[in-house]
């Protein structure tokens, strides 16, 4: 596209909130490229030669941290991992002086998930260089949602006018957040759908619709992204039970096979097989779930390419 701009607007990337649509637009170009490098025999560019990559990581990931690393490798970044639960940090250390100390070895560029909503944007407020939000609590996870929408593009051509559902936890999800701001700026329409406890009072002025009944959500969408109960974040009894959850609001291949039209399968992981999607599901053709886990790394190399470009 002719307008779309050489740079991103920010030079970090905190979450969806701070991106434009031409922002998003250029990350999605850029990782059209990188998705043909990365089916290349040779899956490796020289882009982020010399930069050096810091992922510090205060929780647990599989997907996000592997697959941010993965694109930095084939960027030819030089990498450090950073995990809190073998770190000072057990000893006291803040997360100021855990980073300084980082930054003091001449790291580039920061990729932090945190336990806590917002750890990403105070620390852009104490360091000088380009920080990635890879979660930060409930609030934001900007690279899944962008991931999301461009396995999305990838399977429909494009987002606008596509009707999503993000079926489960959204009080506890920031999978949720980010992807319902991402495609609101992409121009699909948004639902959310699970318990009344699960569902934050405040959900409706972003402009979502929200159902309770999962049939009748699937009858209306294009795509259902089919989120995890976040155990570790709930403080409280939100549903009387796990097989009680499941049977509400679990997607099992009886009901997909019952809906008036065939829908997509999304699920951002880890899945608990069984509660959220059944098996049959999960590794049905209607699934794009591996997909989205590939299109991942090209995103993330997108996003770390032009932070790093950034003028
Ligand atoms: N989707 C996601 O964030 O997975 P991880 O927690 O394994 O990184």
């Amino acid at each position: 596209m002719a307008d779309i701009p050489q740079q991103l607007s920010s030079r970090h990337l905190l979450g969806i909130k701070d991106l434009s649509l031409k922002d998003i637009e250029l990350i999605f170009e850029t990782a059209d490229t990188f998705k043909e490098v990365l089916n290349r025999p040779i899956k490796k560019v020289p882009s982020l030669r010399d930069i050096t990559i810091a992922n510090i990581f205060f929780e647990n990931s599989t997907r996000t941290k592997l697959s941010f690393e993965l694109a930095q490798k084939r960027l030819s970044a030089d990498v450090v991992n950073f995990a809190a639960s073998s770190s000072s940090v057990s000893k006291g250390e803040t997360l100021i002086d855990t980073v300084n100390n980082i930054l003091a070895m001449k790291v580039d560029m920061v990729v932090m998930r945190h336990p806590y909503a917002g750890a990403g944007v105070f620390l852009s407020k104490h360091i000088k260089v380009p920080i990635i939000n890879a979660g930060d609590g409930a609030h934001e996870h900007p690279t899944q949602a962008l991931l999301d929408a461009f396995s999305i593009r990838e399977k429909f051509g494009e987002v606008a006018g596509k009707k999503v559902v993000i079926v489960g936890d959204i009080l506890h999800s920031r999978v949720a957040l980010s992807n319902i701001l991402c495609l609101q700026k992409l121009g699909a329409e948004v639902m959310v759908c699970g318990p009344t406890t699960l569902i934050p009072k405040f959900i409706s002025t972003l402009g979502v619709q929200v159902e309770t009944n999962l049939i009748k959500a699937l009858n209306w969408c294009d795509v259902a992204n089919m989120l995890r109960i976040q155990l570790e974040r709930q403080d409280i009894k939100y549903f009387p039970s796990i097989r009680e959850y499941g049977m509400m609001y679990g997607l099992n291949k009886k009901i997909l096979d019952s809906l008036n039209k065939e829908i997509v399968v999304m699920h951002p992981g880890p899945i608990n097989r069984g509660v959220e999607i059944t098996s049959d599901v999960a590794d049905s053709k209607q699934s794009i779930i591996l997909n989205q886990v590939e299109n991942g790394v090209a995103v993330r190399m997108a996003v770390l390419y032009l932070l790093a470009a950034r003028k």
